[in-house]
């Protein structure tokens, strides 16, 4: 099968931060039924496909914390699809890691979204449309909302998805605390405290958000409380870096990154100089990803 010809193939695997994130309540498999709104960002993993030399699959990492056997969700969604469509050729993937991980900005999802698109242009429709987003579901919850390239609406687990139009563009200036944060452990936390306030996920689409001030009067996430609870450290980075630079900051998904919206790639710069000098903590500056770069 001339899925490869011998060539390299790249992709690139962009972040993503959750604007809102409403947790609806636990699922009896376990999992929790939420409502987000997930904008992506211009931090990006990047991957190359080659033609491997042995049956098994084989992934190289950049990044040594990262696991390249059967945890890696490239792996896996390599596996799913060849369970899906036939036996793929020998591949050789790797993976350049520049988005930090268990950060809340979905890198490893993003990943396997990547390889998974990446080879369903490959194997040139094999692989039906629903059946790419019945794989990438079974990868992992987020995974769903990276095949679309820009913000969409994301509900159930996470594998119902919406590609959506966010009335602001703007900058995300990111500030990583020097820690990674379990979901599986934010998601337990929240489970014992329990609360499900009545908010709208979707608010940030509408009209009047169109600024990084009105954007910031609307965003939420359910899980940041759970998120100090598991880790307090969370807390004290928020508090420190807000009280610093008198920004508002929110949590991305389980965290552990925190993110500032910014109307201009200036204001995202100074903003990025003061944290900076103020404090100890890493910060990037990126741009929300919008339906003009896919154009
Ligand atoms: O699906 P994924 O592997 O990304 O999920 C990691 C963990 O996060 C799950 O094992 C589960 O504990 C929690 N989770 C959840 N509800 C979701 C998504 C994730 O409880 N919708």
């Amino acid at each position: 099968m001339s899925v490869f010809c011998g060539d390299r193939h790249s992709a690139i695997a962009p972040a993503k931060i959750n604007l809102t994130l409403r947790v609806l309540g636990r699922r009896a498999d376990g999992y929790h039924d939420l409502e987000s709104v997930v904008a992506k960002i211009t931090l990006y993993d990047g991957i190359d496909l080659l033609a491997g030399d042995d049956p098994a699959i084989q992934i190289e990492c950049t990044h040594s914390a990262v696991p390249t056997d059967t945890q890696n969700t490239i792996w896996r969604a390599i596996e799913l699809l060849s369970n899906c469509v036939g036996p793929l050729p020998p591949m050789r993937v790797q993976l350049h890691k520049r988005i930090p991980l268990g950060a809340g900005l979905g890198g490893g999802s993003s990943d396997a979204a990547s390889v998974l698109m990446l080879l369903h242009r490959r194997l040139e429709g094999r692989v039906g449309d629903s059946n790419l987003a019945h794989i990438a579901a079974e990868v992992g919850s987020d995974v769903c909302c990276f095949l679309h390239p820009h913000t969409v609406s994301m509900s159930g687990r996470g594998e119902i998805v919406r590609p959506v139009e966010l009335p602001w563009r703007g900058w995300a200036v990111l500030v990583f605390p020097p820690f990674g944060v379990s979901t599986s452990a934010v998601y337990a936390a929240w489970q014992a405290n329990g609360s499900v306030p009545d908010r709208d996920a979707e608010i940030c689409l509408r009209d009047t958000y169109n600024t990084a001030e009105k954007l910031d009067e609307v965003l939420f996430n359910d899980l940041e409380g759970s998120v100090f609870t598991v880790e307090p450290r969370m807390k004290e980075a928020k508090d420190i870096v807000e009280d610093k630079t008198q920004q508002r900051f929110h949590v991305t998904g389980s965290g552990s990154t925190l993110f500032a919206c910014l109307d201009s790639h200036e204001q995202a710069e100074q903003l990025k100089q003061r944290i900076d000098r103020l404090s100890d903590l890493k910060s990037l500056v990126t741009r929300v990803i919008t339906s003009e770069d896919n154009k």
